[in-house]
């Protein structure tokens, strides 16, 4: 494994790399998970090199108390990453060496994709996201780069971002990966007591059961099934649950026959905001 943490060792690396060989980045904020380990392993699968980065982007919260609550386990992330592949070349920049001057995001046009669900309720989000990718892809160069369906809305605005800059990477979507219980994985869940994260399986139990709903009814009368059952159990705070398109990330009006829908979900377990989401 390469622990590179400056960008100065970073293209040096990058300069005396075989140019035919292909490169997959797999962005991350750390406090790796098996999540984050299914997209290293695809790109280590798919790529002749893998960079992993784990930087936790400080424009990219909109809340203060997230980012200073925000799991630092480097120690033991290095030694996760270690038994995936000893290949690895593991970028760790400082925040000062990524910005290089102020800490700020830039601001960008998704044409609307950023401005529903998470962009709603986490003003500036996508913004600090975007410009973190856009600086990381720009440093690394990838042929491929990893994200989760579990963070879908990112995904897409990565497609568009791409799409919009003109950057040469394929952008990979990987399948969302769930605990025993099907609690997605997630950082933060490690915020959760026992019991709650055991009662955090009635997310995507639920989500599963609404997937069936949607088959014989309305994007309307399943989203009032799914908020009738987050109000049979008051552990669960619901921020939003939305039926949308994978395109475009509108509420469905009406079903059309070609489109793909997903259900998407931001739900308050006490103080910790978990996010999810099911193809229908
Ligand atoms: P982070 O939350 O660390 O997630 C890094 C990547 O892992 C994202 O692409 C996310 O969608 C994926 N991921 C997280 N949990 C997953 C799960 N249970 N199954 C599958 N994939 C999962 O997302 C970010 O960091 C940041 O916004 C980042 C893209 C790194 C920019 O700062």
């Amino acid at each position: 494994m390469q622990l590179i943490n400056t960008i100065k060792e970073l293209d040096s690396l990058l300069k005396f790399m075989d140019k035919t060989k292909t490169v997959g980045l797999v962005p991350t904020m750390g406090a790796l998970h098996m999540g984050h380990i299914s997209l290293i392993e695809q790109s280590v699968k798919e790529n002749d090199h893998t960079i992993v980065s784990i930087f936790v982007n400080p424009t990219q919260f909109n809340n203060k108390e997230d980012l200073a609550k925000y799991p630092n386990t480097l120690n033991a992330d290095i030694s996760l990453l270690k038994s995936v592949s000893d290949s690895l070349i593991v970028l760790t920049p400082t925040a000062k060496e990524i910005y290089s001057g102020e800490i700020t995001s830039k601001s960008y046009d998704f044409n609307g994709l950023e401005n529903v669900m998470e962009g709603a309720f986490r003003e500036g989000h996508f913004n600090g996201v975007a410009t973190i990718v856009e600086k990381l892809l720009s440093l690394t160069k990838p042929t491929r780069a990893y994200f989760g369906e579990k963070d879908f809305q990112q995904l897409q605005i990565i497609r568009k971002l791409v799409q919009l800059k003109n950057v040469p990477v394929e952008i990979i979507g990987c399948p969302i990966v769930r605990e025993s219980n099907g609690l997605a994985m997630s950082s933060r869940n490690e915020r959760l007591s026992k019991t709650q994260r055991e009662d955090a399986s009635f997310i995507y139990k639920t989500l599963k059961s609404a997937k069936e709903k949607f088959g014989t009814n309305s994007a309307n009368s399943t989203i009032d099934w799914l908020k009738n059952e987050f109000l049979t159990r008051p552990e669960f705070k619901l921020e939003y649950i939305k039926i949308s398109d994978e395109e475009q990330l509108l509420p469905v009006i009406e079903k059309k026959e070609n489109s793909k829908y997903r259900a998407f979900i931001a739900v308050y377990m006490g103080d910790v905001r978990l996010i999810d989401n099911i193809a229908l």
